[in-house]
């Protein structure tokens, strides 16, 4: 799968978003990434749905909301309406995280699930089959600018491998502490939706930003199992 990359808006200028999205667009960005923070599950309050709404009429790029927010499932219809495209829950929030799937795929979305670095996959392997995307997280969420974990990559390996085994398809997202060095470590290890917020906004050159986190294509050994 080839790797997309989605800046994480929580870098960007606030007051000038429509005009940082497009930044990001034209610079060769896939995906933007929108952190939606309730100030209960993580820490801080960033934006809601009317925001998003706004922004979907200046944009095109495809919405990968992720919310940092607890009771996911009273908002799930908010962001869908908006305008966004794929919306993820973290999995540490849900009660019934299939109904919160179903829920998105109703809505006409992509849904993805979250896990917070202490959080086990085995809180995924249930949800993977459903699941369009499963976001690792590489940082404890709430703020940009954090140091990546190096202890997920093991985690990112593991979950490459549980898809591979189900014979399904499901994205690997990662998120927190993303840059041209971390990039090679998490693609090798599967992941193929590379977030970034500090090292592509904080950037002089965005789109050499962009290009550096893409990095040269990894080609992964498929293991046959012939017995
Ligand atoms: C963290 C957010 C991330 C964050 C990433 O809670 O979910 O999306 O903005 O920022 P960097 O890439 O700077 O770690
Ligand atoms: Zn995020």
């Amino acid at each position: 799968m080839s790797t997309k990359i989605a800046p994480s808006i929580l870098s960007a200028d606030f007051s000038n978003l429509a005009d940082e999205l497009k930044k990001v667009k034209e610079a060769g960005a896939e995906y933007i990434h929108i952190d939606v923070m309730d100030g209960t599950f993580v820490p801080e309050i960033t934006i809601g749905a009317p925001v998003v709404k706004s922004l979907r009429k200046v944009s095109d790029i495809i919405f990968d909301v992720h919310l940092m927010v607890e009771h996911p499932e009273t908002q799930i219809k908010s962001f869908a309406d908006a305008g966004a495209d794929i919306i993820t829950f973290h999995v540490e929030t849900a009660k019934h995280p299939h109904r919160i799937i179903q829920q998105i795929h109703e809505l006409g979305c992509k849904a993805g699930v979250a896990l917070n670095p202490g959080t086990s996959l085995s809180m995924v392997e249930e949800l993977i089959e459903d699941a369009d995307m499963i976001l690792i997280m590489t940082v404890n969420p709430g703020y940009a600018g954090q140091k990546f974990i190096d202890s997920m990559l093991g985690k990112i390996h593991m979950l490459y491998h549980m898809i591979e085994e189900m014979e399904t398809e499901c994205d690997i997202q990662v998120d927190g502490g993303i840059n041209a060095e971390t990039s090679v470590l998490v693609r090798e290890a599967g992941a193929n939706i590379l977030v970034a917020g500090s090292a592509i906004y904080g950037a002089a050159d965005v789109a050499q930003a962009i290009k550096d986190i893409r990095g040269k294509e990894i080609h992964h050994h498929h293991h046959h199992h012939e017995d």
